[in-house]
């Protein structure tokens, strides 16, 4: 049968790796977390002792640096040449810093080849912030998934507490509307609604009510 490419963008916590997950499972279809890979490249980075506005050393970092993404029960787990990453690209130190990196022109250059290559050929659902835009511009199915940051700083809250610690809902909120500054501002590929995107607020629906309306957009294209 028909295998479609789904890109799915939109702002931090947004709630796009808990839906994407959830599709991908249901069609048995492939996740792939582009974010995964720049916080991987920002851990090395921060671990290296490595300047964050070094565009070339960062580079250079990318360029020596194997990154996998390995399916595991529900989710991904993150190989950095072998060493199991997956925890720790989570941490505020890594989020803090993300998307410094993640505005170097040549750092993205490598990233898309890579996520182009790790597409294939369908079958795949990726989210990120310039998936619709320039890594999949030929997607069959394009989704924006937004939220009021109110929403999206309490559904991280949550998911903290859910992890076992409490965290400040105002600090919170402050570091999800600096990141999505500086991910919408930047000048190479921002975070940006493709134009033949689908745009769902995701406020006041469920994980389940997004991913059935999601589903519901890929039948129309199969
Ligand atoms: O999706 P996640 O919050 O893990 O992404 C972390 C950061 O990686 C984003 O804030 C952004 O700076 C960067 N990113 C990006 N392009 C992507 C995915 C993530 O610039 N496709």
């Amino acid at each position: 049968s028909k295998k479609i490419s789904i890109a799915i963008d939109g702002p931090a916590a947004a709630g796009k790796s808990t839906v994407a997950k959830k599709i991908a499972k249901d069609l048995g279809y492939t996740y792939i977390d582009t974010g995964a890979m720049y916080r991987a490249l920002t851990l090395k980075a921060l671990q290296n002792g490595i300047s964050l506005e070094d565009e070339k050393a960062l580079t250079k970092l990318l360029n020596e640096m194997t990154i996998e993404l390995k399916p595991v029960n529900e989710g991904q787990q993150v190989l950095v040449n072998g060493e199991d990453v997956t925890a720790i690209i989570r941490s505020n130190e890594v989020t803090k810093h993300v998307s410094t990196v993640s505005k170097h022109p040549n750092v993205r250059e490598e990233m898309v080849k890579r996520q182009k290559q790790l597409a294939g050929n369908g079958g795949v659902v990726m989210d990120g912030r310039d998936i619709g835009t320039h890594v999949l511009p030929n997607a069959e199915l394009k989704i924006f998934l937004k939220a009021s940051v109110e929403e999206r700083a309490k559904r991280r809250y949550e998911e903290n507490l859910r992890k076992g610690f409490t965290s400040d809902l105002t600090q919170l909120k402050k570091e999800i509307e600096e990141r999505d500054k500086l991910d919408s501002t930047r000048a190479t590929a921002p975070l940006k609604k493709a134009p033949d995107a689908v745009e769902i607020d995701t406020t006041s629906l469920t994980i389940e009510e997004v991913a059935e309306l999601i589903k519901e957009l890929v039948k129309e294209r199969l």
